[in-house]
């Protein structure tokens, strides 16, 4: 495998049961990702965005086809062996901020820190960087009842990013968001990658991401149907 390249998707098909029947979601899917890459799947409501995330993150698999990440592949992955991946290796950022409600924003920071079993003094460097990546130190004992928009899915970021994985995975992070907030996290994500390296992959129909993204991949019905490089603007 070359050496940046940290995704790669062949012939991706994914069926769904419905009722008696299937239905497909995704339609042949060929991609590639290098590290580092600041890239969106764009698309309708119900073109394959959300299943695609899904796949690559390891919380469902290919119906055929093969999808590698991280030089694994996705369809032979136990229950325990996806679980470690997406623990060291992969963050997620969802539209709904799913904050743990009883725990402080602190907590929910630690939390993946504590399953890996990080030691102590480790943990608190590490949870304290990433409320500093987001703004948000003075807002370390809050319940997440007590936050903005804004502010839970900054948090969701800094969750994201404390382990700091290769890959973040970001489904529609803007949707709850105005269009300050919008921007606010986008231009966050985007130092993030640039400083940590992180790859990003998007999932949006929202123009105020795409403006940020080096790459565009629209999806329809289920099928790739352009994938596009933005031009670096000088
Ligand atoms: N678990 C499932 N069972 C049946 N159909 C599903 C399932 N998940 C997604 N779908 C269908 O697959 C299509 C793509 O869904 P999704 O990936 O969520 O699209 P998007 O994120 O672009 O809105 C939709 O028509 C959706 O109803
Ligand atoms: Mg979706």
């Amino acid at each position: 495998m070359e050496k940046n390249k940290i995704i790669s998707i062949e012939h991706l098909t994914k069926r769904f049961p419905v009722g008696k029947g299937e239905f497909t979601a995704l339609k042949d899917i060929n991609l590639e990702f290098r590290k580092g890459e600041f890239a969106g799947l764009v698309g309708p409501s119900g073109s394959g965005k959300t299943t695609m995330l899904n796949i690559i993150g390891s919380l469902d698999s290919p119906s055929e086809g093969k999808a590698m990440v991280l030089g694994r592949s996705i369809a032979d992955l136990s229950h325990q062996e996806a679980a470690a991946l997406r623990n060291r290796h992969i963050g997620f950022i969802f539209q709904e901020y799913h904050l743990l409600p009883v725990y402080t924003v602190y907590e929910n920071v630690e939390f993946s820190l504590l399953l890996q079993g990080m030691e102590a003094s480790k943990r608190k460097k590490a949870v304290m960087e990433a409320l500093e990546w987001v703004d948000l130190t003075d807002k370390v004992d809050s319940k997440p009842a007590k936050l903005s928009g804004g502010e839970s899915q900054r948090v969701a970021i800094a969750r994201a990013m404390v382990k700091r994985p290769e890959i973040l995975l970001a489904d529609e992070p803007s949707a709850n968001l105005d269009a300050k907030n919008a921007h606010n996290i986008l231009q966050l994500m985007k130092k993030l990658n640039q400083e940590l390296e992180t790859t990003f992959i998007f999932s949006t129909h929202d123009e105020k991401v795409m403006q940020y993204l080096d790459r565009i991949i629209s999806l329809e019905d289920g099928k790739v149907v352009k994938d596009e490089k933005m031009k670096v603007e000088f």
